[in-house]
């Protein structure tokens, strides 16, 4: 029997529609639209739904026909259904709803962190217990999966986000939003000059990246009021090492006192070329198994919604049809909802 599933995702800044037919992605069409909040220096939430509501129909039209399908092929409408920005969310969802309701077809909610973890389950299968190193501009999470659909905190940010603290750094420093990739970039060329305390040593598993970012942001306005010349390079590469290193610490900690099998890292700050480095050289060293997800899947796609909606087909995971969005949904609740 074929299985063919077609998921939205419209969390935050991405409009995006995949179709997968037993496990193999037929389409992924994403519209981003980030240069248009890149005007305003980060993401204006009522911009986003509107543009949602622009983008949804073409962007679902768009997928069908790569996909060389019709609505009528589709067994069932998976959705983000959070965490995310509420109106964002809602646009998605209604549409998924309105096709699951039309065509009489399941609805499958799926978690956005759920879905950039199984991201990583189009590189290789993964090898349980894992340890899923979820960093991205909302959220930073320690995430332990001992079976599929699992998941167990065990440790995330007390305040910022680390990919808030990078896109915050970079605009301090001048640079264009979202400023993750601009720091990773400047970074290369630069060398570790600026003496950044390390925070939240204190915590084994869990991060602090407010103190961080206000010693960057203090650092970089006391050498403009003594007209001392910014290297931003060094300034990026200091920074980076700083937020970076504080990941692998922590990860050192988890695999010092968890059994764990495989690492991955998902979500944007994934994309960090010395995130990636150091992950797969502690792996190495470690003797545990590691995804490094390609590029294409760090960034918010719907083809990570399929995939896991593709698990919970098999599950009979379904909702009901007056299912409401859930901004701030725990990944640890995931199967309970209503
Ligand atoms: O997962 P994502 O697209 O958004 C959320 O759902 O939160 O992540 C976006 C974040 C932004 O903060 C962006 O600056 C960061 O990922 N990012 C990076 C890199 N590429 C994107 N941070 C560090 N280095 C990068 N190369």
């Amino acid at each position: 029997m074929s299985k063919i599933i077609l998921a939205i995702e419209s969390s935050c800044d991405e409009t995006a529609c995949a179709i997968i037919k037993n496990g193999n992605l037929l389409a992924n069409v994403i519209s981003s639209q980030v240069d248009v909040h890149a005007k305003y220096g980060g993401v204006m939430p009522e911009i986003a739904s509107r543009l949602h509501s622009e983008n949804i129909i073409p962007v679902i039209d768009a997928a069908l026909k790569k996909a060389n399908l019709t609505l009528n092929d589709i067994d069932a409408f998976a959705i983000t259904r959070g965490p995310g920005l509420i109106g964002a969310l809602h646009v998605g969802l209604q549409a998924a709803k309105t096709l699951a309701w039309l065509y009489n077809k399941p609805l499958i909610p799926v978690h956005h962190l759920a879905g950039h973890i199984y991201a990583n389950s189009f590189v290789k299968e993964f090898k349980f217990p894992l340890l899923a190193i979820v960093v991205s501009g909302g959220n930073t999470e320690l995430v332990l999966m001992n079976k599929d659909l699992d998941f167990q905190i065990i440790g995330q940010t007390k305040d910022d986000a680390v990919g808030e603290c990078f896109d915050k750094v970079a605009r301090v420093l001048g640079l264009p939003y979202p400023g993750g990739v601009h720091i990773d970039n400047h970074a290369k060329n630069g060398k570790h000059t600026y003496h950044l305390p390390s925070p939240l040593h204190d915590s084994l598993y869990d991060f602090s990246y407010s103190g961080l970012k206000t010693n960057v942001i203090n650092l970089v306005h006391k050498l403009r009021q003594n007209n001392e010349e910014i290297n931003i390079d060094d300034m990026a590469k200091s920074f980076q090492d700083t937020a970076i290193d504080m990941i692998i610490e922590k990860t050192k900690h988890v695999l010092k006192n968890y059994k764990i099998n495989q690492i991955l890292v998902a979500g944007g700050v994934s994309a960090n070329s010395y995130l990636r480095e150091k992950i797969t050289q502690l792996a190495n060293d470690k003797n545990v198994d590691v995804i490094i997800p390609p590029l294409w899947c760090t960034t918010d796609n719907a083809a990570m919604i399929a995939k896991v909606a593709d698990l919970l087909f098999d599950k009979n995971v379904f909702a009901q049809l007056d299912l409401s969005c859930d901004p701030n949904w725990e990944i640890q609740d995931y199967l309970n909802f209503k």
